[in-house]
């Protein structure tokens, strides 16, 4: 690991950007990742004379989170890259969060990168995204009670991204997902990733251990490919974890029966939901599996958002600053 010693901030303040994510997809639970366009959490970065970590939200965030730096996903990222950076000052963070918390496409993990770049930028970028994995790490584990890599390195990263699931900090881009249009919805209910971890089965039986094997290994090989009809079928072939966790959302198989319906070469929960993505190859019928999707979580009483987007291939970076409402600031 090359040692980056003290350094000082080259910039006041800076602004980054890091996007949302579908993880899982199906049989890669905490192995697979997408980074996806569209949706994603800013954070403003500041230099202060405190010598303190502080957190605030740009006034239009809808979906403020605590302002505590130890118990926020931002906070601990920004934390850690300071101490890479053997730093000991402060800095303010104003979080916009355009990303709904507990929906599945990866919320913490995009705030926890957003800071983690953002600070990184202050001082000039001296380090690069390798460097900074164990920071998005450290902030992800905040708001999951682990570390795993599956949202935080597609964000951080960009494209679609394979992970271990017992050492995050071994991962591969396995791909661009050029040619891959995606649906997603967000069923309005909200499932803390911490609780969908837990009620997880300890035990699997071996015929079920080995039948995911298989339908990750194929959804690998699909994905490096760009084979998005196969793909489809493999993200549709969990045995172990999707089927726990879809008893959390009544429209669950409305959602997938009218996905299909459509065309959609595949449909699966992101997360721990109750995000729900379906696969296809163009944006017209993108569009057309949308609102099926859409309707059929209506017809269970659901109400949803969603849009169709594609795979974010650049991942964190830097955003213009601008006038950011600094009303949320503490
Ligand atoms: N792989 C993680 C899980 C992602 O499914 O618990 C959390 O969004």
């Amino acid at each position: 690991m090359t040692e980056i010693g003290s350094r000082t901030p080259v910039f006041k303040t800076a602004a980054a950007w890091a996007p949302a994510s579908l993880s899982n997809l199906g049989p890669g639970f905490d192995v697979l990742g997408i980074a996806i366009g569209k949706w994603g959490d800013r954070v403003d970065a500041r230099i202060s004379e405190s010598g303190k970590i502080r957190i605030g939200y740009a006034n239009r965030s809808v979906w403020s989170g605590t302002t505590v730096p130890d118990e926020n996903t931002a906070g601990v990222s920004a934390r850690s890259v300071l101490d890479r950076l053997g730093w000991d000052g402060g800095v303010e963070l104003l979080i916009e969060k355009r990303i709904v918390p507990g929906s599945g496409v990866g919320s913490s993990a995009a705030s926890s990168v957003a800071a983690a770049w953002a600070v990184n930028l202050l001082f000039g970028t001296p380090l690069a995204k390798t460097q900074i994995v164990d920071a998005v790490l450290h902030g992800e584990s905040i708001a999951s009670g682990e570390r795993h890599g599956d949202n935080a390195l597609a964000s951080l990263f960009g494209g679609i991204i394979m992970v271990s699931s017992e050492n995050p900090r071994e991962y591969k881009r396995i791909g661009d997902g050029t040619g891959l249009c995606l649906s997603v919805i967000l069923p309005e209910i909200q499932i803390m990733t911490r609780e969908a971890r837990e009620m997880l089965p300890e035990r699997v039986p071996i015929k079920d251990a080995i039948h995911n094997a298989s339908k990750l290994a194929f959804l690998v090989h699909a994905i490096g490919s760009e084979n998005w009809r196969e793909a489809g079928r493999m993200i549709m072939g969990d045995r172990i974890i999707e089927p726990v966790r879809s008893r959390l959302i009544p429209c669950y198989n409305e959602v997938r029966d009218a996905a299909e319906r459509e065309g959609a070469f595949g449909c699966a929960l992101s997360g721990s939901g109750p995000a729900m993505f379906a696969l296809s190859g163009s944006v017209n019928d993108a569009n057309r599996i949308l609102e099926a999707m859409k309707n059929a979580t209506l017809a269970v009483n659901v109400p949803s958002i969603g849009m169709v987007t594609e795979t974010d291939t650049l991942g964190a970076r830097a955003v213009e600053q601008g006038p950011v409402d600094a009303g949320g600031r503490s």
